[in-house]
């Protein structure tokens, strides 16, 4: 290998999720007539980007429609004047069908604007300044949501704060099954590469990728998951990647990832001359937390991807990175699944922390599922905690990425204790180390305060997992909410039993 590829830059996999990155601000690009916004002063009602919290990242709703407010005067009273940033693939054809959604619903756009996506070179994010019905505006964010990924919006009429910016509550799976209507809808990547992609030129791997992505689409819920013959060059691959960081887990990994990690050499395979199967690694989550795999094809929507973990099921890429890198990847592979994530998903209390962050996400708007994905971003992927006074990694962005987590543990990196409410505002990296990272002192505590937090979140019903049926019983009147008591009172029922014996027999 190159000595210029073990660089600190390329050493970090990028990969930190299925969750696409976070973008940073970027400027706009105006594909309207009117004149580009570089130079408008941002004043006004101000909106902060959805993916993005830091001062550096706001945009202003004034900055967009400042020349619009004469044909404001003239619109209905009834009529909603909304701001709408989604990003799409950019390829021919690709943003004309999106507007042409506004065009099918007499929405009348007021400014349009696009800048190509600092997330990747394949996208583009598009800025829509338009108003309407609320009723039709409902609708179209509805459509959009199938088309893109709708970054962020604001209907500053309503002075509605983000999270109440939908009347009518997003789709979200209600059962376990319901992941196969989501699963597919990959934003990123899957068998496309990017032209900076290191296998972008190799028509090999490209052709291997489309194996893979066939694979994931094809997968539907109960089907067990394809068995792979990896070649040897990719098996030489993922060797390089599990001996290097090897190297450092006992020194850096936290306790709990030292323990599982062994079991899954028994139980799974994990070594250096063998990419473990997902079906064995799956069969393996089950028995001990329940979890699941389910693969997919490339990065997922973070509301896709969240709703996953709500029923215990974590989406996982098959593929391996390019061979020309072993030790960098622009995206998640199936070494940073299974040496990142695989292993604390093994854990009870992780496992708990992880779904809890899923259940809050189902049917919240996306404000409120952006915050939780920020929060998913600084725990799941770069977290750290403390054991035995030391540092300790159990983030799987920091367990796939042997620079990172040299640099995280390296006494140089800002370190904060993790709180929602602070660490749902920091900004994501992609393309260097995180400005921070957030330690908690152990999972419980950190899902203690998620779930203070989830409670936050403006929701009109909350939702509790039925591990029976793999459903999630949505609790938003009486009955559904008197059912449980009716469960909880069994539950308490059994403890008082057991209580009972336990007294009795300890006597005697
Ligand atoms: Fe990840």
């Amino acid at each position: 290998m190159p000595t210029s590829l073990i660089s600190t830059r390329n050493l970090r996999a990028r990969a930190c999720a299925q969750l696409p990155p976070v973008p940073s601000s970027a400027r706009w690009i105006n594909t309207a007539s009117r004149s580009a916004p570089e130079d408008t002063r941002f004043l006004g009602h101000e909106f902060t980007c959805l993916f993005s919290k830091s001062p550096r990242c706001k945009m202003n709703k004034s900055t967009f429609n400042h020349s619009n407010e004469h044909q404001d005067d003239s619109v209905s009273s009834k009529r909603e004047h909304a701001a709408i940033v989604f990003s799409l693939k950019n390829e021919v054809g690709n943003l004309v069908k999106a507007l042409k959604l506004f065009q099918e619903h007499h929405i009348s756009l007021l400014h349009i604007e696009s800048r190509k996506s600092r997330r990747r070179n394949s996208e583009l994010e598009v800025f829509v300044d338009c108003d309407s019905e609320r009723e039709t505006l409902n609708k179209i964010i509805q459509l959009l949501r199938k088309q893109t990924n709708i970054i962020t919006m604001d209907l500053p009429d309503k002075q509605s704060t983000p999270e109440e910016d939908i009347s009518e509550e997003p789709w979200f799976p209600k059962k376990i099954s319901d992941l196969d209507k989501c699963a597919n809808r990959v934003l990123m990547y899957g068998s496309d590469l990017d032209a900076d992609h290191p296998g972008f030129k190799d028509s090999v791997y490209r052709k291997r990728r489309k194996y893979f992505a066939d694979l994931a689409k094809n997968y539907k819920h109960g089907d067990p998951i394809p068995h792979v013959e990896f070649t040897e060059e990719e098996v030489m691959t993922w060797g390089v990647v599990f001996r290097e960081l090897n190297k450092l887990y006992p020194t850096h990994a936290c306790r709990e990832y030292l323990h599982n990690l062994p079991l899954l050499t028994q139980h799974c395979g994990y070594r250096e001359d063998n990419i473990p199967q997902l079906e064995d690694v799956s069969r393996f989550l089950k028995e001990q937390t329940g979890f699941t795999i389910r693969p997919v094809a490339g990065y997922l929507s973070p509301r896709d991807f969240l709703a996953g973990l709500a029923f215990r099921v974590f989406h996982c890429t098959q593929y391996i990175r390019h061979s020309s890198h072993p030790l960098y990847t622009p995206e998640p592979d199936t070494c940073h699944e299974l040496l990142g994530h695989v292993p604390l998903l093994a854990e009870p209390s992780f496992a708990q922390f992880s779904q809890e962050l899923g259940l809050a996400s189902l049917g919240a708007s996306d404000d409120a599922v952006q915050k939780l994905a920020t929060c998913y971003f600084f725990t799941v992927e770069f977290g750290l905690c403390k054991q035995e006074d030391q540092l300790r990694a159990y983030g799987a962005g920091l367990l796939s990425s042997i620079s990172e987590l040299q640099h995280a543990l390296s006494g140089r990196a800002k370190i904060l204790p993790f709180d929602p409410k602070v660490t749902c505002k920091q900004e994501c990296l992609i393309t260097t180390f995180q400005e921070v990272y957030f330690m908690s002192e152990s999972f419980e505590e950190a899902k203690d305060r998620m779930r203070e937090f989830a409670k936050t979140t403006r929701r009109p019903f909350t939702v509790r997992y039925n591990p029976y049926t793999q459903s999630v019983c949505v609790l938003r009147d009486m009955p559904s909410i008197n059912n449980v008591v009716e469960e909880l009172r069994h539950e308490l029922d059994i403890v008082g039993d057991a209580l009972q014996r336990l007294n009795k027999y300890t006597r005697v």
